[in-house]
């Protein structure tokens, strides 16, 4: 997209340059920087490429493309040409325009011999003949390029487009293309037909520099050159989507070949580069040394002669890229296999083979290094000066890997090349069979086997192929023996047939390497390279077939150039005086006449049945042919009484345009016929040699056909139509090559031999018409399409007809009348000058209109970017503001903080200092008034405590006394009596009871309750209440003297009293007895120590106790192990754990109030031993375990144990009543309060209990 959107922007400054400066456009050589030597940059116009970079959307792109293309692809001036506006003004072409600017300035003599020109050029003044004398000219001056062309065109000795030339006529032809060929300018142009006269020597005209000159180029602003036609073919194929086909014809050894390939290689140089296109580029051009190796052959007239026809069809993209190509060939001259004349050669090939294949390919191959040894190579050793045929070898071999063949292929292809070449030495000996009839054998078994060996295939089989044939005659197959002749006749036919059926298959491998896939869009050039006319001394088939090639190439040449020229002036109603030229088509229609041609005679002589040989062959053509213009032979002529000893029987003559060849038909009928018998195809097809297999396919005993192939004649007739019928739907670019000389003499001219090409060429007639006839036509319509701009009104739509807007268009325009024909649907320009100012006012205004565009899209795209730099820099500029307004906003916020933080910390210190002052002031105050108080205090206490206390007591007791006793504590007032009040006792007494008190204290025992008496009555209740607090001042004595394990068991001996004093009759026995709580000896005894194992609490209790059976009142006994958590009983023989009850089991107890040790504990009935009933034991401990029990309870699960103490026991569930009689448990309760009855029944469960 970018190619072809910028392409008219960077085209644009060329024109200008060229337009407004007449400076040349100067190109940057490879390296040359800027500003290489000599280039000078135009002051008209920048450098397009440093310009500023045109970044257009792709509608202004667009628009600018359509309008410098003329608008919708219409094609620029050269589509109009057709084959002939490539004139320029005789003055200052091709330095369009008048590099002086001169005005237009037409010639009063042009319609004669010159074109209007310039009044201004310094070669010519208006009116001048001939303009070009006056043109001072340096041969070998350093020029400019486009100087140098300039000079070349005109020089008058030498001009470079003979359409220039002055006079017109053979002579000066002749001359003219003699001088430039002494000057090594070797192309000389006719409009835009390049005609190309072989060097023979190598010129430095291709390097890489021309190459760089040429691209891009205009066509006339360079010297001459088949570079400048190939780029005006690329040009015309990638900017104008035209196909192209290049002609280049001429005669063996012009150089049509050499021309070829240099079209590709400038076509190959200036395609862009990359990975993938340079790859084809290479398979496109290596095709070339593997198709010359095996198509071409020395011939007498040229060391390299093609020796079949070659079209190739380059395919490229739509940016000019190539992308593959299609290469057809055309009739390969076979018989150059089996026979050449002498100073000929065999095709290359074999030569190639024999001298660069090492010796280990030659002994695979079976080959000797030595071309005397083969018969096919005329047993001659054959080198040729300036031709190395074992590097030629080599560089086929690494051109087909290019190609991509692969080894096996290349391989299997010299394998069959081998046998092509030992075939020729098979040797056949005459015998005689049994019947008398002549038959032939391998005189040498030794080829044939080798050759067997090659390809698989029984030495047998072959020798039967070579040596007899099978006859079909009627069902029947009948052998029969072939003579020698008859014999060689089959080898050579076979090694013909294998040859061209390989290089057949060669073509299409290369074809399957470069074929384009399917579906890609595509544009074709062409370029056809045909085997050149030829006259040689004995003109043979293949000399007929090339020759009426030729002729129809020239039959293109003449209708598209020449005859469609002059055809379209009448068809458009043109005046037109018509020129002369020689028409070739009565000689094309002599050979390719459907019904009479020579062709169809041919054919009708090989197909008819009956006796077929020349002779009847030429007497028919004879007789057709006996008034034909173009055909003579010795029976024509005799019959017209004309002798030519030259032209001999069984020949006939042919006046081609190139000149009289005469043709010996001896051969025609089998060349034509082309047959190869069956047997050998089928032997071939019997080869395990795939290749060879392969080319045989009519070889296959299972797909007999018996329908004829087509003739050689026909086939070639059918390719060179269709061949026609391509070339004619492409835009023709000619190379004509004309031959200097017969002995290939390196820059020899012989001016006859070139005369002859230039008079058969019809170069004349060429530059006649060119000259006579307008330079440049159109059809209205795309004509207005592209000026249209010219005009303000037909700018930008012109409403009208095509054609009024063109006639409107250029009567604006003011153009010379005589300059213009108005044909019926296109317009005419006579002279290239005019179709140069049209195209260079196209381009003023086209740059005009590009700048307006660029402008306003400048404009616009200036606005926006200011509009939208305007934007962002609002938008910048609030994010800036807003960034740096948040950014003050926390830095005061960060101050505003610090400056809060110092001042509050300042105040908070100050106020932290004034209250540390304050506090320790308060403590100051505080301390002092502490120890002032306590010194008061301890004072006051020294003073009146200490001194007084035993007083003060005293009186404090006294009084306490006193007043507790109803005793007053103070005397009655002297001299009256007792009152009724309380009596007053005088404190001695007291004190004397105290003293007493103190001195006959009772012991410390807590079980002494021992105290002394009261000495008064009225002290007795002091007495009293002085004993209860000696006691408890006794008891808290004894008890701050109990250790911790003491406290504890008064503190269980606490709970028991609580849990039984006075309600159960075994408690007053439990008082003596002290909780031990372990009765067992568990640590001592071994076998319970497992027990403490099972019960992994803290043990409580351990005893033995009994469990009252339910069933039956009978007891078992049992350990109890009484832990935190648990109450186990188990077997104290076993010492196994019967039952483990968690204590959260427990519901509750029940003891009786007698003196029994019987227990009843009650369980939750939800536990797993609750559901059997209570659980019924006799212990020795009862009191204490109940306490001990009821304590764990209490620090577990902070709750007391719900123990009855009852007369009656309602009994369990689960007790029986036989084994409990009704009454007896319940009597025990009863008995209680009823007397013995009651305590015989507790007795007897007391019995029970044990
Ligand atoms: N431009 C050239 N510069 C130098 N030598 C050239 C040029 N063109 C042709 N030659 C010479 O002329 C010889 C013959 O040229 P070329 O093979 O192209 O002829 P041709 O026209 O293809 O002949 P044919 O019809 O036999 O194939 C070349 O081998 C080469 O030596
Ligand atoms: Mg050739």
């Amino acid at each position: 997209m970018t190619v072809f959107l910028m392409r008219p922007f960077v085209l644009l400054p060329s024109a200008h340059c060229r337009a407004l400066c007449g400076q040349p456009r100067l190109r940057r050589l490879p390296g040359s920087g800027p500003a290489a030597a000599g280039s000078v940059p135009c002051p008209g116009f920048p450098e397009p490429r440093e310009e500023a970079p045109f970044v257009c959307s792709a509608t202004i792109a667009f628009l600018c493309l359509f309008l410098l293309r003329g608008g919708g692809g219409a094609a620029g001036p050269r589509a109009g040409l057709g084959a002939s506006a490539r004139g320029g003004c005789r003055c200052c072409v091709p330095q369009f325009p008048c590099p002086e600017g001169g005005p237009w300035a037409p010639a009063p003599s042009w319609a004669g011999r010159g074109r209007p020109q310039c009044g201004s050029c310094p070669g010519g003044s208006p009116g001048s003949a001939t303009p070009a004398t006056g043109v001072p000219q340096a041969a070998g001056t350093a020029q400019p390029p486009a100087m140098e062309a300039t000079a070349s065109l005109l020089d008058a000795a030498a001009v470079g487009d003979l359409v220039m030339l002055d006079p017109l006529s053979e002579e000066a032809l002749l001359r003219t293309l003699q001088e430039r060929f002494s000057r090594e300018e070797i192309y000389t142009y006719i409009g835009e037909v390049v005609i190309s006269v072989n060097p023979y020597k190598p010129l430095p005209i291709y390097t890489p520099e021309k190459v760089e000159e040429y691209h891009d180029c205009n066509f006339f602003a360079v010297k001459p050159h088949i570079y400048a036609i190939a780029d005006d073919a690329y040009c015309s194929l990638r900017d104008r989507d035209q196909d192209q086909c290049i002609l280049i014809t001429g005669e063996s050894g012009a150089g049509k070949t050499e021309a070829s390939k240099l079209v590709m290689s400038y076509v190959a140089a200036v395609s862009s580069k990359g990975e993938e296109v340079d790859k084809v580029k290479e398979q496109l051009l290596q095709s070339n040394p593997v198709l010359e190796a095996f198509g071409n052959a020395k011939t007498i007239r040229n060391d390299n002669s093609s020796r079949f026809g070659k079209y190739m069809d380059v395919e490229f993209d739509f940016k000019g890229d190539p992308l593959g190509g299609v290469i057809s060939n055309y009739l390969l001259e076979k018989s150059r296999i089996v026979h050449h004349v002498k100073g000929e050669r065999n095709f290359h090939i074999f030569y190639q083979l024999l001298a660069g294949g090492s010796a280990q390919l030659l002994q695979k191959l079976k080959l000797r290094p030595d071309c005397s040894h083969y018969g096919y190579l005329n047993r001659e050793k054959s080198v040729l000066p300036g031709m190395d045929d074992a590097a030629n070898f080599r560089a086929m071999q690494d051109a087909m890997a290019i190609i991509g063949f692969t080894p096996a292929e290349v391989t299997a292809l010299l394998e069959v090349t081998a046998v092509v070449l030992k075939l020729g030495n098979v040797e056949l000996s005459s015998c005689f069979q049994a019947s008398g009839m002549e038959a032939s054998s391998i005189a040498e078994p030794q080829e044939l086997q080798e050759i067997s060996q090659l390809v698989g295939l029984d030495p047998s089989t072959l020798e039967q192929a070579l040596c007899s044939r099978t006859v079909k005659v009627r069902d029947e197959s009948v052998l029969t023996a072939l003579s020698v002749s008859q014999g060689y006749y089959c080898r050579d036919a076979l090694a013909k047939n294998i040859y061209s059926r390989l290089f057949d298959w060669l073509v299409d491998r290369i074809n399957t390497s470069i074929r384009v896939k399917p579906g890609e869009q595509r544009k074709v050039m062409g370029v056809l390279d045909i085997y050149g006319f030829e006259i040689f001394q004995d003109n043979g088939f293949e000399q007929f077939i090339i020759n009426y090639c030729n002729e129809k190439l020239q039959q293109i040449f003449i209708l598209m150039t020449l005859k469609e020229e002059q055809e379209e002036y009448v068809r458009e109603g043109i005046q037109w005086t018509p020129v002369e030229f020689f028409d070739n088509s009565i000689i094309c229609d002599l050979i390719e006449n459907s019904k009479v041609g020579i062709l169809a005679m041919l054919d009708e002589e090989c197909l008819r049945p009956g006796t077929v040989n020349e002779d009847t062959f030429i007497t028919k053509l004879n007789q057709i042919f006996a008034s034909h213009k173009h055909y003579e032979s010795k029976e024509t002529l005799n019959a017209k009484h004309v002798t030519d000893i030259s032209l001999p029987l069984r020949c006939f003559r042919i006046h081609h345009y190139a000149g009289k060849v005469t043709y010996n038909v001896t051969g025609f009928i089998e060349k034509n016929n082309d047959l190869l018998f069956r047997d050998l195809s089928q032997a071939m097809w019997a080869a395990q040699h795939t290749l060879l297999r392969s080319l045989f396919p009519e070889g296959d005993p299972q797909r007999p056909s018996l329908k004829l192939p087509p003739t050689t004649g026909s086939q070639f007739k059918a390719s060179v139509a269709t061949l026609m019928k391509n070339l004619y739907t492409k835009n023709p670019n000619y190379i004509r090559c004309i031959k200097p000389n017969d002995t290939k003499t390196a820059m020899l001219f012989t001016p006859d031999l070139v005369l002859a090409q230039v008079r058969y060429l019809g170069l004349m007639e060429n530059v006649r018409v060119r000259r006579a006839g307008y330079a440049f036509r159109q059809l209205y319509q795309p004509f207005l399409k592209r000026y249209k701009m010219l005009s303000s009104r037909t700018w930008p739509h012109w409403m009208g007809n095509d054609r009024e807007g063109t006639e409107v268009l250029l009567a604006e325009l003011q153009f010379p009348p005589e300059e213009l024909a108005y044909g019926h649907t296109k317009i005419f320009i006579r002279s290239p000058q005019t179709l140069f100012d049209l195209e260079k006012r196209r381009q003023q205004r086209v740059a005009e209109l590009a700048t307006l565009i660029q402008a306003t899209f400048r404009g616009w795209r200036c606005r926006k970017q200011y509009q939208q730099m305007r934007k962002s820099q609002i938008l910048i500029s609030a994010w800036f503001r807003g960034h740096a307004q948040r950014n003050r906003y926390k830095q005061m916020k960060r101050s505003v903080l610090l400056l809060q933080a110092y001042a509050r910390g300042w105040k908070s210190r100050r106020l932290l200092r004034e209250l540390k002052v304050q506090r320790r002031r308060h403590l100051a105050a505080s301390t002092i008034s502490a120890y002032w108080k306590g010194y008061q205090t301890r004072r006051m206490y020294r003073r009146y405590f200490r001194s007084n206390a035993r007083m003060r007591l005293s009186n404090f007791i006294y009084r306490r006394m006193v007043s507790s006793d109803g005793i007053s504590a103070s005397p009655p007032p002297r001299g009256c009596a007792q009152g009724p009040g309380p009596p007053f006792v005088p404190p001695a007494q007291v004190q004397k009871y105290l003293i007493g008190l103190r001195n006959n204290l009772p012991p410390m025992a807590v079980l002494d309750r021992t105290w002394p008496p009261a000495p008064y009555k009225f002290l007795s209740d002091a007495n009293q209440e002085l004993k209860g607090i000696f006691y408890l001042w006794k008891c808290k004595k004894y008890r701050e003297q109990l250790s911790p394990q003491q406290r504890a068991v008064l503190q269980a001996k606490l709970c028991a009293s609580e849990l039984f004093k006075d309600k159960k009759a075994l408690y007053a026995h439990s008082l003596q007895q002290p909780f031990r709580g372990e009765y067992l000896g568990l640590t001592q005894n071994r076998k319970y120590q497992k027990l403490q194992a099972v019960a992994k609490d803290k043990l409580v209790m351990a005893e033995a106790v009994q469990k009252v059976n339910r069933a039956n009142g009978k007891k078992v006994p049992r350990l109890l192990l009484l832990t935190t958590e648990h109450l186990v009983l188990a077997d104290p023989k076993a010492a196994q754990p019967k039952l483990v009850l968690s204590l959260s089991d427990i519901r509750g107890a029940s003891v009786s109030r007698f003196s029994d040790g019987l227990l009843a504990l009650h369980l939750k009935e939800t536990s797993a031993a609750g559901g059997k009933g209570d659980l019924l034991l006799v212990s020795p401990h009862l009191i204490e375990l109940v306490t001990r029990l009821h304590q764990t309870l209490m620090d577990a699960t902070a709750q007391a144990l719900p123990l009855s103490i009852v007369d009656q026991y309602a009994g369990p569930r689960a007790w029986p009543t036989w084994a409990f009689p009704e009454g007896a448990w319940a009597g025990g309760g009863v008995a209680t309060a009823q007397g013995v009855s009651g305590r015989a029944g507790w007795n007897r469960a007391a019995h029970w209990a044990g």
